[in-house]
């Protein structure tokens, strides 16, 4: 088996799992890490047995690297990937690709003028859940996906400060969702609550698709618990997962009998199944499937394209808070005046 060479570019709280993967999979060889906190690069470096920098320009002068996973600040998040790009190094770069538009369509753009892959990391598109849900879609016997509803909350991430909760955390499930319906927004509605600092810190995203389909987000940085659960209403049945628990339940048709009694209208409620599947780590998958696409020339399962799809919509549910109305998006999903 070939293996890649690898380095890491911000090392904080995701970055060091990227390590830690790349450290544990036989197809990778971590060589080497990057950040400009010195301290942390030393830990990080000595917990993992590999080389560090504290510039990783440094690094991608000095060493032969396949590949990097860039986990810097969002706003850092262009200018470290196209000097990584421009050296031919392919990049998996955390979402959300970028904070602006522009700044995505620019990262994209180097990716193939330098034929080199770009994946985004939308990690829960690696949940088994997720792969699982959709498969179930695809069988056919829950009917027609037409209400997609979900969860994700949690505690303030104190050192995320260049980004909202819509940019942070909604992003995740815009791309699940639109998965999942297989399916371009047509209008984002969205309201928030605006932290102290004068950022989005929670918000409830409205999204309808086409063909009568709705997403409904809930998100913030409020609740004391991580909660990320998401529900799929289909024409013909139900289906409930957890990202977390990796557990899904599915309700098909309602029983022909009408409940009678009191303990039987408590229990009334179509055939239900838990399906507990086996716990993978979602990051492996995501890193696995980076290394496949380099390997074997493919596009990455999530690719700049999937990543400012995802940009597109959440900056509209933004604009959204912020003109206090419904946006409406193209075929493209680009922005159009609100209506
Ligand atoms: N996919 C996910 O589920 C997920 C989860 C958390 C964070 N993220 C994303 O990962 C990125 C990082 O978030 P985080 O929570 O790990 O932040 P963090 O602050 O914990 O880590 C960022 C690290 O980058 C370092 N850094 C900053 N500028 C640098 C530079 N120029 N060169 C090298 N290192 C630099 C910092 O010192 C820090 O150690 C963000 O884009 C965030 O949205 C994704």
């Amino acid at each position: 088996m070939k293996k890649i060479k690898v380095g890491v570019i911000g090392v904080g709280n995701m970055g060091r799992h990227h390590t830690r993967v790349y450290s544990e999979l036989e197809e990778t060889e971590l060589v080497v890490i990057a950040d400009i906190n010195r301290e942390q690069a030393l830990k990080i470096s000595e917990e993992y047995n590999c080389n560090y920098y504290q510039d990783y320009e440094t690094m991608i002068n000095k060493e032969k690297l396949d590949a990097v996973s860039i986990a810097v600040p969002s706003s850092f998040h262009k200018t470290i990937a196209i000097k990584c790009m421009n050296k031919g190094i392919n990049v998996l770069i955390e979402k959300p690709i970028a904070l602006t538009l522009s700044d995505a369509e620019e990262i994209i753009n180097v990716s193939k003028e330098k034929k080199v892959k770009l994946m985004v990391g939308h990690i829960e598109r690696f949940n088994p859940v997720i792969d699982k849900v959709k498969k179930l879609i695809e069988t056919g016997m829950f009917g027609k996906p037409i209400i997609i509803s979900s969860t994700r909350v949690g505690v303030f991430p104190k050192q995320i400060t260049d980004i909202n909760v819509l940019l942070d955390l909604a992003v995740h499930e815009i791309d699940i969702i639109g998965y999942l319906f297989n399916n371009n927004v047509k209008h984002v509605f969205s309201e928030a609550i605006i932290g102290e600092d004068g950022r989005e810190e929670a918000a409830q995203l409205l999204l309808n698709y086409d063909h009568n389909r709705i997403g409904i987000i809930q998100t913030n940085w409020l609740t004391p618990v991580k909660k990320r659960k998401i529900s799929i209403n289909c024409t013909k049945g139900y289906l409930e997962a957890d990202y977390i628990s990796q557990e899904i339940t599915s309700y098909t048709l309602l029983p022909k009998e009408t409940p009678k009694t009191y303990s039987q209208f408590l229990d009334y409620k179509s055939e239900e199944q838990i399906i507990r599947l086996k716990h993978v780590e979602p990051l492996k998958l995501e890193i696995l499937d980076f290394y496949d696409s380099i390997i074997n020339d493919k596009e990455p399962f999530v690719n700049g394209d999937d990543g400012i799809n995802a940009l597109k919509i959440a900056l509209a549910a933004v604009e959204s808070i912020k003109q206090k109305k419904r946006i409406s998006l193209d075929e493209n999903n680009k922005t159009n005046n609100a209506n």
